[in-house]
C-alpha cells in the first residue's frame, strides 16, 4: 500500500515546482552510481572468488541508492562537479550495504529477505556475510583515501564517515535498538535511535558532498540540517513501511517490527500523526538548504520521494 498523503500536503510554498533535474544528469544517476560500485569491487590477487562474489550481491542488488544519490545532490548543491563526489557516493553506498548484511544476520534482525532476494546470509553463509561487511568497510575508506582530492578533503571525509560509521552513531544506534526500549519510551528516546542508527549516514553522506565542493560552514551546517531531517523522515517512513507496506514492493518482510517488540513511530503516534511529522520534516529539510549556491531542486525532489515512496 501507498502511503496516503493527501490528507496532509506538503505546505513549502516557496519551492519550485518540482520539474527532472538537468543537473544531476543521467551520466550522474543510479546508473553511473552503479558503474562506479561494480568497478570499487573488482579485486585482485589476494579476495577468494566467493569472498567477491557475496561483496557485489550484497551491494549491487538493486537498492534505491539513496545516499549516494544524496552525495552527488549535495555536491551538485554547493555549486561542485559530481563526478570527483562519485568515490564518495560509492563509500558511503558501501558501508550501507555493509550494515544490511550485518542487520539481517540472524544474531540481529534475523532476515531472509533484503532488495527483494534472499539475505546475504542465506545466499552465502552467515561465515562469508560477516566477512563481506568487514572488507566492504575497509573499501569504503580504502577509495576516500585514494580517490578524493585534495588530501585535506580525503582526510575530512575519511574521518566524517567514521564517525558515522562508529560506536557513538550508527552502530551505537543498532546496539540500542536491538536492546529495545523499556515501557514508557518516549519520541525523544527514539528520535536519540534513529538519529543514530539511521539518520548519521544520511548527515554524511550530504555533507561528504557538500566537502568534496568545497563547501564552507555554514553551506555544511544547511546540509546537516537537511540530511537530520531527511533522515528521520525516511525512518518513520522505513517504520511505516513495516506495517502498511507491500513485501514485493518493499523488497523486505514486512510486519516484522511489532513482532520483535521494537518501538516505533506508528507504534507511538499511529499512521496518521508519524505522516503528518514526516511531511512536516521534509518541509523544513527543503527549507534549510534553499540558500546553497548550486542546484537544490534535486534535493527537493527527493525529499518528496521519501513521504511518497512505497519502497
Ligand atoms: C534500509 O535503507 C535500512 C534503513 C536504514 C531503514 P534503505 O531503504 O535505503 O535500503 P536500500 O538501500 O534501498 O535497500
Ligand atoms: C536498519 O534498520 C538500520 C541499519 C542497517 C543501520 P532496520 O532494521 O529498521 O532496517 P530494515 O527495516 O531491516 O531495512
Ligand atoms: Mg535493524
Ligand atoms: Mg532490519
Ligand atoms: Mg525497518
Amino acid at each position: 500500500m501507498r502511503l496516503t498523503l493527501a490528507a496532509c500536503p506538503v505546505t513549502v510554498t516557496s519551492m519550485p515546482v518540482a520539474t527532472p533535474s538537468r543537473t544531476i544528469s543521467a551520466a550522474l544517476g543510479t546508473d553511473a552510481i552503479d558503474a562506479a560500485l561494480a568497478s570499487a569491487l573488482s579485486f585482485g590477487n589476494g579476495c577468494p572468488t566467493k569472498l567477491a562474489e557475496a561483496m557485489r550481491y550484497a551491494v549491487l542488488s538493486p537498492g534505491k541508492r539513496l545516499r549516494p544519490r544524496l552525495v552527488l545532490m549535495a555536491n551538485a548543491a554547493c555549486g561542485g562537479e559530481p563526478t570527483e563526489a562519485l568515490p564518495a557516493a560509492c563509500a558511503v553506498e558501501l558501508i550501507h550495504a555493509y550494515s544490511l548484511v550485518h542487520d539481517d544476520l540472524p544474531a540481529m534482525d534475523d532476515d531472509d529477505l533484503r532488495r527483494g532476494r534472499p539475505t546475504c546470509h542465506k545466499a552465502f553463509d552467515e561465515a562469508t556475510a560477516i566477512l563481506v561487511g568487514d572488507a566492504l568497510q575497509a573499501r569504503a575508506f580504502e577509495l576516500l583515501a585514494t580517490q578524493i582530492h585534495p588530501a585535506e578533503a580525503a582526510a575530512q571525509c575519511c574521518a566524517e564517515l567514521a564517525r558515522a560509521a562508529g560506536a557513538q552513531a550508527l552502530v551505537g544506534g543498532q546496539a540500542d535498538d536491538l536492546a529495545g526500549l523499556r515501557p514508557g519510551a518516549t519520541a525523544d528516546d527514539l528520535e536519540h535511535i534513529h538519529a543514530r542508527k539511521t539518520g548519521a549516514m544520511f548527515v554524511v553522506s550530504l555533507r561528504l558532498g557538500g566537502i568534496v565542493a568545497g563547501a564552507n560552514p555554514a553551506q555544511l551546517a544547511a546540509l546537516t540540517q537537511y540530511g537530520q531531517r531527511f533522515g528521520l523522515a525516511f525512518q518513520i517512513t522505513d517504520d511505516l513501511l513495516d506495517v502498511t507496506g507491500a513485501e514485493e514492493a518493499v523488497g523486505k518482510r514486512v510486519g516484522k517490527d511489532a513482532g520483535r517488540g521494537k518501538l516505533t513511530y506508528p507504534g507511538l503516534w499511529g499512521a496518521e500523526r508519524s505522516i503528518e511529522q514526516a511531511t512536516a520534516l521534509i518541509a523544513e529539510a527543503c527549507a534549510a538548504v534553499d540558500q546553497l549556491p548550486g542546484d537544490t531542486q534535486p534535493l527537493y525532489e527527493l525529499a518528496q520521494k521519501v513521504i511518497h515512496r512505497d519502497r
